[in-house]
């Protein structure tokens, strides 16, 4: 038998005449689990498509051996049957279909008349919730009826029902609840004990160096480095990652905090399908000039709904005020936000952040057309010049700036957005989730421009899962539980524990 399960040496992908990843040399044991690790843009997804014949052979060059012999897939059908399966970065559900439907999708069972059956199928498909911990999950029902975090395991479920030998993960948490990410590791656990391989992406290192044996380090489309993760620890990873070492992640910077100038009244949002519930109950909260507010809570406490009803986005019935210096404004549409100074870089990139056929460079830009015309007329050599600031300052990675958005790497995506959302200068900026799949690197410039901002007197409303990033950037942390505010605590001797145990509702503690 082969020592290697999966053998990729010498791997080159370019695409318009540019290398995104040259000569990566990628090596995966049998039950082995191979943490990728790398900033935006390093490589890794195009490897792993490389890999699972996204891109198919002709449109690359090196060599795969799989199981010791050269592997000739030329299509994902083909890496499939060899038992080579991928979870895409970016959710790849079609969310009419069932959760059923979804998971058989181009295999489904047939009747001995040849029709689709449902019964085996449904039946097949509940079978694998139970594994997967998620008995409560209705196979029949459409599978947009889920949240991104269920998706996720459903599409872990998908690979399950295929056999796979090894699984690419491709940031398979950055959609989930701390419960959720913890069913899906112990699940890779399980599923490494019965001798699968994984090759494991995530920005989340401490992931990684919970679940690798191996860390494979690429920068900038070539391989770095290969170590037993029993040797390493996440600094170092990051040391190898960016190529120095960071000892700081949160660029603190002393900022002014001036006067109230933002202010949600007794804010109420119901749910749009379920018209009944309330998903935010009767949120008040206020925000001063130059601070940083940071918003926690568990998935599902509606954070993202009552930012939505702020920014004039929130679909369903809602009700509460919104004052801006102490004046009540109208906000029924984001432009109506805009208009009055408020901006949002809004959770979901792919629906609500951008137009994904169109250059990074108009996507930057289109908030601000006005800014650009001329007697009706955009000054191309204008708008230009701003693009190239905007990429400049974000450290936005792209061959050039009129390339389509979707095909730079997420976290590079993620920046655009950023960039795009403070054109239009805004006195108020929410973020939700602000550095989701963003790497370290580019994190810290996030938070130095959120420091910046803060500078210049922006009130900034940041939304984040990531407790962490909540206490080492905010000045003030509000909690949100169920819907409600359950604490408001200036960032002072704040821990994980007493942020957690306000979100749970153990304490009511909402400060003066
Ligand atoms: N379809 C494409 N067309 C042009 N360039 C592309 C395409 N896909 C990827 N690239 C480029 O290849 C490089 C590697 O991208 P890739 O998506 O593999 O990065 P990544 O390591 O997965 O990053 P992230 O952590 O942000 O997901 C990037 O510079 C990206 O812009
Ligand atoms: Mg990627």
């Amino acid at each position: 038998m082969a020592d290697y399960l999966l053998e990729m040496r010498g791997i080159t992908k370019e695409f318009n005449g540019v290398k995104a990843i040259d000569g990566i040399d990628l090596v995966v044991r049998p039950g082995e689990c191979v943490g990728l690790c790398g900033e935006n843009g390093a490589g890794k997804s195009t490897l792993m498509k490389v890999l699972s014949a996204v891109y198919p052979p002709g449109s690359w060059s090196g060599t795969i051996l799989w199981e010791g012999k050269e592997l000739h897939a030329r299509n994902i059908r083909d890496t499939e049957e060899a038992g080579i399966v991928i979870i895409h970065q970016e959710l790849m559900m079609v969310p009419h279909l069932s959760v059923a439907e979804n998971i058989f999708l181009g295999s489904e069972p047939t009747t001995r008349a040849g029709f689709v059956d449902y019964d085996a199928m449904n039946a097949r498909a509940s079978e694998l919730m139970k594994q997967l911990k998620m008995p409560d999950i209705n196979v029949a029902l459409p599978v947009m009826a889920y949240s991104g975090g269920k998706q996720q395991l459903i599409e872990i479920a998908k690979a399950l029902n295929k056999n796979a030998k090894l699984l690419i993960l491709d940031e398979p948490t950055s959609a989930l609840t701390a419960a959720e990410t913890e069913t899906l590791l112990t699940l890779v656990k399980e599923f490494k004990a019965r001798g699968m391989a994984c090759v494991y992406i995530s920005h989340k290192l401490d992931e990684v160096a919970a679940i690798a044996d191996t860390v494979t380090v690429i920068r900038d489309g070539t391989h770095v480095a290969t170590r037993p993760m029993a040797e390493l620890d996440t600094n170092e990873i990051i040391t190898m990652m960016v190529g120095r070492e960071m000892k700081n992640l949160f660029p603190r910077e002393a900022h002014e905090i001036g006067e109230v100038i933002f202010a949600a009244k007794n804010v109420t949002v119901w749910d749009t399908t379920n018209t009944e519930r309330k998903l935010v109950d009767d949120v008040s909260f206020e925000l001063r000039r130059g601070e940083i507010l940071g918003v926690a809570g568990l998935v599902g406490a509606g954070r993202t709904e009552l930012a939505s009803h702020l920014f004039g986005c929130w679909k369903g019935r809602h009700q509460g005020a919104i004052l801006l210096d102490g004046e009540e404004v109208r906000v029924h549409a984001p432009r109506d936000a805009v208009r009055q100074g408020i901006s949002m870089v809004p959770e979901d990139r792919k629906r609500h952040g951008i137009v994904p056929l169109m250059g990074v460079g108009h996507n930057i830009t289109m908030s601000v057309l006005k800014r650009f015309t001329r007697r009706g007329l955009i000054d191309a050599e204008d708008e230009m010049a701003a693009i190239q600031g905007e990429i400049r300052r974000m450290r936005i990675k792209t061959a050039q700036p009129l390339l389509p958005i979707a095909s730079l790497s997420g976290g590079n995506q993620q920046k655009a957005v950023v960039a795009k959302m403070l054109m239009p200068n805004p006195r108020v900026l929410i973020l939700d989730e602000p550095t989701r799949g963003v790497d370290v690197g580019a994190k810290y410039e996030i938070y130095k421009l959120i420091f910046e901002l803060a500078k210049q007197g922006v009130a900034v409303l940041m939304i984040s899962s990531e407790l962490p990033e909540v206490l080492g950037i905010s000045d003030r942390v509000l909690v949100m539980g169920e819907g409600r505010l359950r604490g408001d605590f200036p960032n002072t001797g704040l821990s994980q524990e007493k942020i957690l145990a306000a979100a749970l509702g153990k304490q009511d503690q909402v400060a003066a």
